[in-house]
């Protein structure tokens, strides 16, 4: 794969920067509630800065429009999505001033750009303010283009979106890959192109999402283990009673289809749960057990898988030289369903130490990784979710067009 990394920009000094970052994050109270996203940036900022750039920050934060009227311009000012919090935030990880202005285009914007010194940093107000940016609008990116000489992408999350800070902006500056994306690309592409064994872990809810993926990695798979509301599924589609477990009929036909295609292969790939932890609420409430799949009955609510599934599934993991983990495999933000998410984030952090090369996505999946403490331990942690999906299906991604190929 070829990067056009900002690594390579002749004459970068003092350079002013149009960066693009994806800084979409929990902020509570307005405050920043979690800086992962912030700190994978870092070294991106921080290279531009050791040559004197001069660095607009641009990113989205939430859905704030949530119809697309006609209106064109600024249609909304809702405190709780403005990127101020995030400014502030990320002058404390830099130790230095990051000025905000409260607008992303316009008179105001042109102005505090122009005048801006060596080394200094202005991050913008929330592009999702306008339409146009969902709406990847040639006169809004070429507005955007307009305050920088260069144009950075270092927002791989929202890379396969075709949005105009992402994808028109790209037509109007040269075009780089900051350090960030560049390492999502080129860690991902590990998992295309596998040392074997190649294991794949995936939770979560929705199929769909993971269609692409699972067709794409099909071949290059060893095993494919499949946990939370997921396995339901596929336990479903197999003729199990999963009792009133999230499950739904697309789903269930989706499960089918996929099993079979991976049968054809004449191995078994799809790993189901042996035995789940049950419940006989949704909510989780009331008495919680233990119960091997062929057990569950049609009063039990399936939210986590159980001891002999981790078991079996640790045993996959502990033989990979290759491992992607998209999605829990159950209810973990409750203490009782959390033990099966937790142990199969602890042993991939542990074999991804040197013997393997693991990868780790999704912003439910990552937040199970860090109540392990053991990140760091993991080779690669995507900031991308949709995008890390998006990848690994072969998708085209606006995003990375004309700048890693
Ligand atoms: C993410 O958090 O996955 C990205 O920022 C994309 O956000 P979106 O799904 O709202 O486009």
């Amino acid at each position: 794969m070829k990067i056009k990394s900002i690594r390579a920009v002749k004459k970068i000094a003092g350079k002013k920067v149009f960066l693009r970052a994806d800084f979409n994050i929990p902020l509570k109270n307005g405050k920043v509630e979690d800086d992962f996203k912030i700190a994978a940036s870092l070294p991106t900022i921080r290279f531009l800065l050791r040559y004197k750039c001069r660095v607009i920050i641009g990113t989205h934060l939430g859905r704030p429009l949530k119809q697309a009227g006609k209106k064109t311009g600024r249609q909304e000012n809702k405190k709780e999505y403005s990127t101020k919090p995030i400014a502030r935030r990320l002058g404390e990880l830099l130790g230095r001033k990051v000025k905000f202005i409260d607008d992303c285009v316009g008179p105001k914007v042109r102005e505090a750009a122009s005048g801006m010194k060596e080394g200094e940093i202005l991050m913008l107000e929330n592009l999702r303010f306008y339409k146009e940016e969902k709406e990847n609008d040639k006169e809004f990116a070429r507005e955007l283009a307009s305050l920088a000489d260069i144009y950075v992408n270092n927002a791989f999350a929202v890379s396969h979106r075709a949005h105009a800070s992402v994808s028109a902006i790209k037509k109007y500056k040269p075009a780089y890959a900051g350090l960030l994306l560049e390492n999502e690309v080129l860690s991902l592409k590990k998992i295309l192109t596998p040392r074997k064994p190649l294991v794949v872990v995936i939770g979560g809810a929705k199929i769909k999402t993971k269609l692409p993926m699972l067709k794409k990695i099909r071949r290059n798979a060893g095993k494919v283990l499949v946990g939370g509301a997921l396995a339901n599924n596929f336990l479903s589609a197999l003729g199990y009673e999963v009792g009133r477990s999230l499950v739904d009929e697309e789903n269930i036909k989706l499960a089918k289809k996929i099993y079979s295609k991976y049968k054809f292969l004449g191995n078994k790939k799809i790993i189901l749960p042996l035995d789940v932890v049950v419940s006989k609420r949704k909510d989780g409430g009331g008495k919680v057990s233990v119960k091997d799949i062929d057990k569950v009955n049609k009063s039990d609510v399936i939210l986590d898988i159980g001891p002999r599934t981790i078991k079996l599934f640790s045993a996959f993991i502990k033989e990979a030289r290759t491992i992607a983990w998209n999605g829990p495999m159950g209810k973990f933000e409750s203490d009782h369903f959390r033990h099966g998410t937790l142990s199969i984030a602890r042993v991939i952090a542990a074999r991804s130490t040197g013997t393997a090369f693991g990868v780790v996505g999704g912003g439910e999946t990552v937040e199970a990784l860090k109540m392990t403490k053991m990140m760091d331990y993991v080779d690669w942690v995507s900031t991308g979710g949709g995008a890390m999906l998006a990848f690994l299906g072969g998708e085209k991604m606006p995003g990375l067009k004309g700048i890693a190929r």
